[in-house]
């Protein structure tokens, strides 16, 4: 059962890839997408009018039944901040709203919203008492002038995980959209944006849904969407290169598009997309629930077999907020440098993260890549 995902990736050239809060590997099947999608552009006639309309349709597709959501609200993107941008700068702010995010969040969480400090904007950065910011202290937090509360899933600096419901209900109970990056956690957690109190979600696509770099998301829900106020009007979200074949057409907006009028531009982009929609249905065929199972038993694994004398972990033994990013500290701090760079020498390939070590084992990965790792971490 743990190794039944192996054969699907790789090769790795003898390496253990334990870094997938940086990159997700691509699964052979999408590689083989991305093959077959090069050789559309080789040959252009390749290239037809159903696959520039049906690469989006289908990733689309793909995309909203990962999160539970309807195709129509579905964005695509080249990246988290897409959808990050899309919402600071489009919806409708007024001087004097207040936003909330959370201190040492992940930069892209927090650069899109200063800028509305120009129109009046409040914005409020949260300090956790414990890393990450609990219920009691967005209780604390928010005012009647809170509009949006933006915080990622899962930490990209501790690997904590939030409670989505629990903050979630409190920005719901009071009219405040809460907007989530699901970027470390999209394809290790399940989403269900009918079940848990989220408005707007964003993530990329090439971290644990395993996609190529340059690949998004977001899906906002549409009583949201519709406040939007940002002028995109993409002509090949309104008309198709056929409209071109009979005479030079009208340019009229469409305003049936739902969602894909905010699509990034050139969603078409085969090399991209046609490997990425292979990579989620790989995710879908083999099920979120069991994915998270196999790399929950590869972090307990490695939580389990780490020598304790020599090392700190730094997040939970266990619970809810574990992940599938751990952080470890050897003891003596100063050491975890020259750790890092013997773990690379002997082919094991993880992160330094603020002076820490982070480890993120994905569906790729098997018992014998927790037990290759730990050999260095208990010999070094
Ligand atoms: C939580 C989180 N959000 C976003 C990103 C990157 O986002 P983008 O696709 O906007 O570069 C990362 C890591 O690269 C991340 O860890």
């Amino acid at each position: 059962m743990s190794d039944s995902f192996a054969g699907d990736f790789g090769p790795f050239g003898g390496r253990v890839w334990l870094n997938c809060a940086h990159q997700g590997p691509l699964p052979r099947v999408a590689a083989e997408a991305a093959r077959e999608a090069v050789g559309w552009k080789v040959a252009p006639y390749r290239l037809t009018s159903e696959r520039f309309g049906g690469v989006p349709r289908s990733l689309r597709e793909s995309l909203a039944r990962l999160v539970g959501a309807a195709a129509d609200d579905v964005i695509l993107a080249n990246s988290a901040s897409y959808g990050l941008h899309l919402m600071a700068n489009g919806l409708p702010w007024k001087a004097g709203d207040e936003i909330l995010l959370m201190k040492g969040d992940f930069p892209s969480d927090i650069l899109p919203w200063l800028a509305l400090r120009d129109n009046g904007v409040t914005i409020r950065l949260i300090e956790p008492r414990r890393r990450v910011v609990q219920a009691d202290e967005l209780l604390d937090h928010v005012t009647g002038a809170t509009r949006l509360v933006c915080l990622t899933w899962v930490h990209s600096f501790t690997g904590l995980a939030i409670d989505l419901k629990a903050l979630g209900g409190i920005c719901r109970e009071r009219g405040i959209i809460f907007f989530i990056n699901a970027s470390q956690a999209l394809g290790t957690r399940p989403l269900d944006v009918g079940q848990v109190p989220v408005d707007a979600v964003t993530s990329v696509g090439f971290k644990w849904l395993c996609g190529p770099y340059g690949t998004g998301f977001c899906w906002i829900r549409p009583e949201i969407r519709a406040t939007l106020r940002y002028n995109q009007a993409y002509w090949l979200s309104m008309l198709t290169a056929d409209d071109l074949r009979e005479a030079v057409p009208e340019p009229n907006p469409r305003a049936d598009l739902g969602a894909r009028k905010y699509d990034v531009f050139g969603t078409a982009n085969f090399f991209n997309f046609v490997p990425w929609k292979a990579s989620v249905d790989y995710i879908l065929e083999k099920g979120v629930e069991t994915i998270r199972g196999h790399n929950d038993r590869l972090v307990s694994r490695f939580i389990d077999g780490l020598d304790r004398d020599r090392y700190d972990l730094l997040g939970p033994e266990a619970g809810p907020s574990r992940s599938t990013l751990i952080f470890v500290s050897d003891k003596k701090r100063g050491h975890n440098e020259s750790l890092f760079r013997r773990l690379s020498e002997n082919g094991i390939d993880v992160a330094l993260r603020a002076g820490d070590l982070r480890i993120s084992p994905h569906l790729h990965n098997t018992d014998d890549c927790i037990r290759r790792a730990l050999s260095v971490f208990n010999r070094a």
